[in-house]
């Protein structure tokens, strides 16, 4: 992988996009090693997943400008859906995967985090879907996922206006779910992803399953859709090993992810 490494500590997989020379900006390749690091995870030991950007300045400034500046409507489109491929990917990874977001979160950059199931930003984030100054729209989901995660008229008002917000406007907005000072975001990702992480994980993804499937389709259906997904959990070792804790008075207990 030329752009993106992947390292693990312990039950914790950390996916870095390393291109700082652009500002860690989304090229094919670096798409391509994004799809390559999500083959490498080890889904029987990696309970949850962090998503960074290398450097101190910028998390993901977009997608690439440069390749994007030639491409004819057939390829426009197509390249949206390999961003869009790998983007649902994510968001439909097994594992939860929380994005430590480490300065400009712009185009490309806002709608990958987007795809995570938890935002966490440093002061310096700021947050934007800028296209429209380039005479396109947001083409990685982010005319669909700001809309459903900050509601439809403050995604318009950034969408229409291309208005970069600073990571306190989205913290207030609901965009991150908490701001820290750069040097304290990836211990904090860290942290919240060793909490995931020491959960029964046949339980964590099927919330995940659960939240992300429900959203989707009406109350009667969603309820269902949880019903399967809790009754799924049963009969497994982890709700055993969970439940008779609990019953012994036990703090310790050994989740083996079945
Ligand atoms: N694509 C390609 N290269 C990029 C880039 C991008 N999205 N963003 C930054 N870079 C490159 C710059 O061209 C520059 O390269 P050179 O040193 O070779 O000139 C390098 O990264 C550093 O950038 P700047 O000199 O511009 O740094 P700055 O601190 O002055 O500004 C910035 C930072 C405000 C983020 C500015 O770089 C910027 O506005 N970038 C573009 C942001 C943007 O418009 N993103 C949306 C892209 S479109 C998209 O993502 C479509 C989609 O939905 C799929």
């Amino acid at each position: 992988m030329e752009f993106v490494t992947y390292e693990t500590e312990g039950a914790v997989g950390i996916i870095t996009i390393n291109r700082p020379k652009a500002l860690n900006a989304l090229n094919s390749q670096v798409l391509d090693d994004l799809n390559a690091a999500l083959d490498a995870v080890n889904l029987e030991e990696i309970r949850a997943l962090i998503l960074t950007g290398a450097g101190e300045k910028s998390f993901v400034a977009g997608a690439d400008i440069g390749e994007m500046s030639n491409l004819t409507k057939a390829e426009g489109e197509a390249f949206g859906k390999k961003g869009n491929d790998i983007f649902r990917r994510i968001e439909t990874f097994p594992i939860p995967v929380i994005a430590a977001i480490n300065g400009f979160a712009l185009g490309g950059g806002c709608e990958i985090s987007m795809s995570c199931d938890i935002r966490l930003c440093s002061e310096n984030a700021m947050f934007g879907q800028p296209e429209v100054g380039l005479g396109i729209t947001p083409g990685f989901g982010g005319t669909q996922r700001l809309a459903r995660i900050v509601g439809p008229g403050y995604a318009k008002e950034m969408i229409y206006g291309a208005r970069n917000i600073k990571a306190e406007e989205a913290y207030r907005i609901g965009l991150v779910n908490h701001v820290y000072p750069l040097e304290e975001l990836m211990p904090a990702a860290k942290k919240m992803a060793a909490g995931i992480a020491k959960n029964a994980p046949i339980a964590v993804r099927n919330c995940k399953k659960a939240i992300n499937e429900g959203m989707q389709v009406d109350m009667d259906q969603a309820i269902v859709i949880e019903e399967k997904l809790f009754g799924d959990c049963f009969e497994t070792h982890d709700q055993k090993e969970g439940m008779s804790a609990f019953l012994e008075k036990r703090k310790e207990k050994t989740f083996l992810n079945k």
